[in-house]
């Protein structure tokens, strides 16, 4: 295809770790066909934008990436534009994009696949290609993947999600649940390990429903323990569960590996039980603080993190105390608070009693002060202590500054003249801010 000319390929990503993992197989699969793919977005000869549902923000920043690349259009009309992943799996978006008159296709998360063939339409001037969704989305194997890291992978173990939480999106963009089959992911995880890889995540909407559409029923636990079976030196991390199907197969499991870091990821979403009932949750707070408490009864030290959305339509301040006091009692390392976000066709859109907006970031600054005051106290506690990092690379501020990260994603800046990055070290925490700890080799 390349002619002797060097095409390239430029992906923006703009989701989560999902979304992420799919750029990678989308760079894998732009590789086969012979292109580059580089950093810089005004060489590119195709430009593909990975886009997200999850709140207006996102979809907001999709759209003005499209928009952003007409001038690089008209500069160079051979070049080929397309736009990928959850936003384009709704058709009121899908419909918005066709009118961009310079992106040549568009698919949602179900076409991935036909990735090369909507490729060569574009640049054999054929039709322009805007393909909804297949009606039962498959996992395809075969597609290969380019990592964008040689020390950080993303695998995942299920796509989709069966909960339909009523504020959100993704069972909408991303089809039922559909795992992979055990030995496609450990075969995967040996051969990470076996290429030096040290922090390798298992991915899914809801990892702890993994294996209830395959034979045999396979849990996320199995995998666990098969994975810890392997030799090598990783950690290995979960994202993400769901409160209401974390089993103590799944804890004993996280315990008893050498590979599983001390840390889970439980999102609360809000601490008051009639909210929950109205976000379709199926649990409650009671339901929820025992997982906390197996979790901290079997992995000693181990720490929580979690996702919480405010304002959520009939959130009252009484509601939204409750969550403060979860908050409070649970002592989270960290949170992702949200404040919420209304996603066409889902049940909370609709719903009487939306939350006036300055109620909304009211609630959560009071949320991300009371967070941050926990924070500083986890990270002054840590002064004084050694402890093992993986080295991310140079700061982006600071020329001798490298930044790191604990098992359990707290950043920690050290200072060294020699390039560690991608390997574990052990470091000296002298300092801690809210958001940061500092330290020395
Ligand atoms: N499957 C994961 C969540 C993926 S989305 C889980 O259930 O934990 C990540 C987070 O985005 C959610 O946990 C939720 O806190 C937030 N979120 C989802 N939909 C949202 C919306 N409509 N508005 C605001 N936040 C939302
Ligand atoms: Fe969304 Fe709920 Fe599924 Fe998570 S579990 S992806 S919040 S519907
Ligand atoms: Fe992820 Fe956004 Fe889709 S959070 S699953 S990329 S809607």
């Amino acid at each position: 295809m390349t002619d002797g000319k060097d095409f390239k390929a430029h992906i923006i990503t703009l989701g989560c770790q999902q979304n992420e993992a799919d750029s990678e197989r989308i760079s894998g699969a732009l590789v086969s066909l012979g292109y580059t793919v580089t950093d810089d977005d005004a060489s590119a000869d195709l430009i593909i934008i990975n886009t997200c549902a999850i709140r207006e923000h996102a979809e907001r920043r999709a759209l003005s990436f499209i928009g952003r690349y007409k001038h690089n259009k008209t500069k160079n009309p051979d070049m080929v534009i397309g736009v990928c992943g959850c936003m384009m799996a709704q058709k009121h978006r899908m419909d918005q994009v066709i009118r961009f008159p310079y992106v040549d296709f568009a698919f949602g998360t179900g076409s991935m696949h036909r990735l090369p063939e909507f490729v060569y339409t574009a640049l054999t001037k054929g039709k322009r290609k805007f393909i909804p969704d297949p009606d039962k989305m498959q996992i395809c194997e075969e597609i290969p993947v380019l990592r964008k890291s040689g020390y950080k992978a993303w695998v995942s173990i299920m796509y989709g999600c069966n909960n339909f939480c009523t504020y959100c999106i993704v069972p909408y963009v991303r089809g039922r649940e559909r795992s992979r089959m055990p030995k496609d992911i450990i075969a995967e995880v040996k051969e990470l390990i076996e290429n030096g890889y040290k922090d390798i995540t298992l991915l899914g909407q809801n990892v702890n429903s993994y294996g209830k559409d395959l034979d045999g029923k396979p849990t996320v636990a199995y995998l666990i323990n098969e994975i810890s079976k392997l030799d090598g030196d990783f950690w290995l991390h979960l994202m993400t569960s769901h409160p209401k199907d974390a089993t103590s197969e799944m804890i004993d499991a996280i315990s008893s590996s050498k590979y599983c870091a001390n840390c889970f990821h439980l999102p609360l979403q809000s601490g008051s039980d009639a909210i929950l009932k109205k976000m379709n949750r199926h649990y409650d707070i009671e339901r929820y603080l025992s997982v906390v408490s197996e979790l901290k009864e079997k992995c000693k030290d181990i720490t929580l993190t979690t996702d919480i959305i405010v304002g959520f339509p009939g959130e009252t301040e009484e509601d939204f105390q409750k969550t403060l006091d979860v908050v409070s009692k649970v002592r989270y390392d960290s949170i992702y608070t949200f404040i919420y976000s209304p996603r066409k066709g889902t049940p909370a859109a609709v719903m009487e009693e939306q939350i006036p907006e300055e109620i909304q970031k009211e609630r959560f600054n009071r949320l991300v002060d009371l967070q941050n005051s926990i924070s500083k106290d986890f990270n002054d506690a840590m002064v004084g202590k050694t402890v093992k990092v993986l080295v991310d690379g140079k700061s982006k501020n600071n020329e001798n500054v490298y930044m790191s990260r604990t098992e359990n994603n707290r950043i920690v800046h050290f200072e060294s003249d020699k390039d560690y990055t991608g390997q574990f070290i052990n470091i000296k925490i002298t300092r801690g801010d809210t958001f940061a700890l500092y330290g020395e080799i």
